[in-house]
């Protein structure tokens, strides 16, 4: 199995009012490379929490994250800002597609905060928008589409420019269940077609079976499912 990213003894304490909590205890998780990795649990067992580390946007009290061979505590602060720009992809719950600017013109200003030359933008964008099956609503405001739909958008902002792993904090909470599985099967798809890594955490019973790989958080504690 290729390994793509791995915790290891993870352990996150917040600090409040004086008093300790721990929202993650000794976690260890391994994601295999292009593969859909679900992480389950309920509200408040830590998921976000997990996530966030992962995804270099909360350093762990202890333990240690790697990106392929890389460890984040060994990276400056720029060094893991770079990391993040070339590597990962966000999608969260509540969309966050910019309102004022249309289907296209949101999958293009990600490229341009991704730094991607102008000359490649538009072909990208397109290619994007045409593997979430949305090139006929590039035109489209936010506001003249469904949740689904923005959701697709949102996804297609987040791939376009090809981060190697997406992390996805309920990418289907707004959705109702028939809207999820779509994403899901979106999902696959572009796992096999763009050879991403996704991962991805749910409360949605329905979906849970249609990763590579099920995780459960419970209190703090990760178990492999
Ligand atoms: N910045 C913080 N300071 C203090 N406690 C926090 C902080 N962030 C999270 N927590 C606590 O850590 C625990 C895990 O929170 P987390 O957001 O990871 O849960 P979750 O599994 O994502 O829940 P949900 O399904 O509701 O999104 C919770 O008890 C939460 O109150
Ligand atoms: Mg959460």
């Amino acid at each position: 199995m290729d390994t793509i990213m791995k915790a290891k003894d993870i352990v996150r304490v917040f600090r409040t009012g004086g008093e300790d909590f721990t929202a993650l205890s000794h976690v260890d998780m391994e994601i295999p490379r292009q593969s859909l990795v679900i992480l389950k649990g309920r509200s408040g067992s830590g998921k976000t929490t997990l996530l966030n580390i992962l995804s270099t946007l909360d350093a762990p009290t202890s333990g240690d994250v790697f990106f392929e061979d890389i460890r984040y505590g060994d990276l400056s602060v720029e060094q893991l800002e770079k990391l993040r720009r070339d590597n990962i992809g966000f999608v969260f719950q509540s969309v966050a597609l910019i309102p004022i600017m249309n289907a296209y013109e949101n999958v293009d200003f990600s490229l341009r905060l991704a730094g991607v030359p102008e000359e490649e933008r538009d072909a990208r964008i397109r290619e994007v928008l045409a593997l979430v099956g949305m090139d006929e609503r590039m035109m489209h405001m936010p506001g003249q589409m469904s949740g689904g739909e923005q959701q697709r958008i949102a996804i297609a902002r987040a791939i376009a420019p090809k981060p190697k792993v997406v992390f996805a904090d309920e990418p289907t909470g707004a959705l109702d269940t028939a809207t999820g599985l779509r994403v899901m099967e979106l999902f696959s798809s572009l796992i096999e077609k763009e050879g991403i890594t996704i991962v991805m955490t749910t409360h949605d019973p329905n979906l849970m079976d249609m990763g590579d790989m099920l995780y459960e958080m419970e209190d703090g504690e990760l178990t492999h499912v």
